[in-house]
């Protein structure tokens, strides 16, 4: 994609690695607008870089993200990039089920039906400009799952698949298809302190970034670099040992 002169929504912009990436996508000259659930973080955010723009929204609700596209593209018509990056991680013991199937559902309807729907509604939009992009921000448990939160990483196994597809469908278009595949990066994702062992935001954002500038499509950073380029039986193993550290790491996490 062109790195300059975009017109870029951002969702989930408000904080951590859609930040990172709205304060890169602002420097290299284009115009960013980032949506997220909490005002105070947009307000902080807006602060901070007072070049963006800022639209609370909810992307679980399908009233919501109908909304967010009728105003993106009232206010900016010009917009022609897509950034789906608002997501949530749930840890889940399956083998003790404590919430109503509301809480478990969120994962799916912020971190699928959010991203699903938005390109939906972006599509016939996008398409109408010389050059657009969507770029989808899944996640390296998409190549291989990390048994501690399950829903999630069938979540982003989901949001990794609907990317291939809409890749294939939209090749004679002017929209070039991205995805990001984030290893575990110092954020808040999670809860605060989750991810403290994850890569440094900053390293993180400015290697995709590096990977954006290149022109690659499937971008990933350290060890979700590696997924990419694994054989099935490396993710299988990969998968196991991740589960097993986690377990050792997590002893009460079953009981
Ligand atoms: N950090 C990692 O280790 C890692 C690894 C792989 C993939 N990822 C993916 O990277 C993306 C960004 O995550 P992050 O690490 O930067 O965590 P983060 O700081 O928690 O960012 C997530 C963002 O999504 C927004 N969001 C969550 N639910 C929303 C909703 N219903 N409506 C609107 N916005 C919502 C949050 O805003 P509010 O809180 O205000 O709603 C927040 O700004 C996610 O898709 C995540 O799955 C992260």
């Amino acid at each position: 994609m062109n790195m300059s002169g975009n017109t870029i929504l951002i969702t989930g912009g408000a904080s951590g690695i859609g930040l990172a990436f709205a304060e890169r996508f602002l420097q290299a000259g284009n115009e960013v607008i980032i949506a997220g659930r909490r005002k105070e973080k947009l307000e902080e955010a807006k602060e901070k870089s007072p070049k963006l723009h800022t639209k609370a929204c909810v992307v679980s609700s399908e009233l919501e993200r109908k909304a967010l596209f009728e105003w993106v593209t009232n206010q900016f018509p010009e917009t022609n990039v897509l950034v789906n990056n608002a997501g949530i991680q749930q840890r889940v013991n399956l083998l003790n089920i404590e919430h109503d199937w509301d809480y478990y559902k969120k994962e799916i309807e912020i971190n699928i039906d959010g991203p699903i729907h938005l390109s939906m509604l972006f599509i016939p939009h996008l398409r109408k400009k010389e050059t657009a992009a969507i770029i989808n921000v899944s996640s390296g448990l998409a190549l291989s799952p990390g048994a501690w939160v399950p829903v999630y990483s069938s979540t982003k196994a989901a949001v990794h698949s609907f990317t291939a597809s809409m890749r294939h469908q939209l090749a004679d278009t002017s929209i070039e298809v991205i995805e990001v595949f984030p290893p575990a990066v110092n954020t808040d994702l999670g809860g605060v302190g989750l991810h403290t062992f994850g890569a440094p935001l900053d390293d993180f954002a400015d290697g995709i970034f590096k990977g954006l500038y290149k022109g690659e499509e499937e971008i990933g950073y350290g060890d979700s670099e590696k997924r990419l380029h694994a054989s099935q039986g490396e993710l299988k193993q990969g998968t196991k040992l991740a589960w097993e550290g986690y377990l050792s790491r997590n002893p009460d996490f079953l009981k």
